[in-house]
């Protein structure tokens, strides 16, 4: 009688424990759960190598989203990935319409308010450009000049502070043109309708190697540092340790590298 007993609540325990791992691990979205837990990844889709539509599948492609695809295999979910438009991240973002920013968002205070940022995932900083030829050759030639900058960017904020900055040394400012998408800052600075372009360092460089007919020339190195990290909901804890988690992940078994070299060749 004893004997039964013991066995029996035995059994009992084992199936508890196992019942409760099972719902540790679905909240932590762990591969062995069941079906995976699938998140919506969204970003601006004209910002190359980072994100852009490929032309043969008319799919997002691109770092970012063979970077957040690797981060979802790692650590156990699925992901969907969407173009937006930039000012309407964010807003997806709290709305609960996706659930991660994965669009070369540069880490800021600012933005940090109203959005949790992952682990940094990528160095960059700001830099300029201008058509082969311009006099323009150092920031300062700036002043008094058409600059298209992609709205509320970094690159817009820059272009704002060094406005101020001319303002204080009693040079002319810059005529910021703030443009919806990334990739119209290259078209008007092909038909010449800004003298110059202020951008995402990385992304003037892919537009250099992809269009040397277009004679885009990047006189001096980036004139800021700044660090991309994806954007979750600050109250979604669980989504934070998941994408650091990933991250951590495919740093540590070379698949970030592998992805990184892709985009950007040998580091
Ligand atoms: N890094 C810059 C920022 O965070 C520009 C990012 C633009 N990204 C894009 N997919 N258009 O403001």
């Amino acid at each position: 009688m004893r004997k039964i007993l013991v066995a029996v609540l035995g059994i009992a325990v084992l199936v508890t424990a196992m019942g409760l791992a099972g719902c540790a691990k679905k909240e932590a979205g762990a591969p062995s759960a069941g079906p995976k837990r699938k998140l919506i990844a969204v970003g601006e889709c004209t910002f190359a190598p980072f994100e852009y539509i490929d032309e043969k599948t008319k799919q997002p492609a691109g770092f970012d989203v063979d970077l957040i695809k690797a981060i979802a295999e790692a650590a156990g979910f699925e992901v969907e990935y969407r173009h937006l438009d930039w000012n309407s991240l964010i807003p997806a973002l709290l709305t609960k319409e996706a659930d991660l920013v994965v669009s070369g968002m540069t880490i800021t205070d600012e933005r940090a308010l109203q959005v949790k940022f992952s682990d940094p995932y990528f160095e960059s900083g700001q830099a300029w450009a201008v058509k082969e030829g311009s006099p323009i050759k150092k920031l300062n030639d700036l002043a008094g000049k058409k600059v298209a900058v992609q709205v509320n960017t970094t690159g817009d904020f820059a272009a704002q502070k060094l406005n101020a900055k001319f303002a204080e040394e009693k040079l002319p400012e810059m005529q910021i043109k703030r443009l919806d998408a990334a990739a119209d800052l290259f078209n008007e600075l092909k038909t010449g309708a800004v003298d110059a372009i202020i951008c995402d360092l990385p992304v003037i460089q892919e537009y250099l190697k992809n269009h040397p007919e277009d004679k885009v020339v990047i006189p001096e190195p980036a004139f800021t540092v700044e660090y991309y990290g994806i954007a979750m909901r600050k109250e979604d804890k669980d989504i934070h340790e998941l994408i650091n988690k990933g991250l951590a992940k495919i740093k540590a078994s070379g698949k970030y590298d592998e992805i990184y070299e892709k985009y950007f060749g040998k580091k």
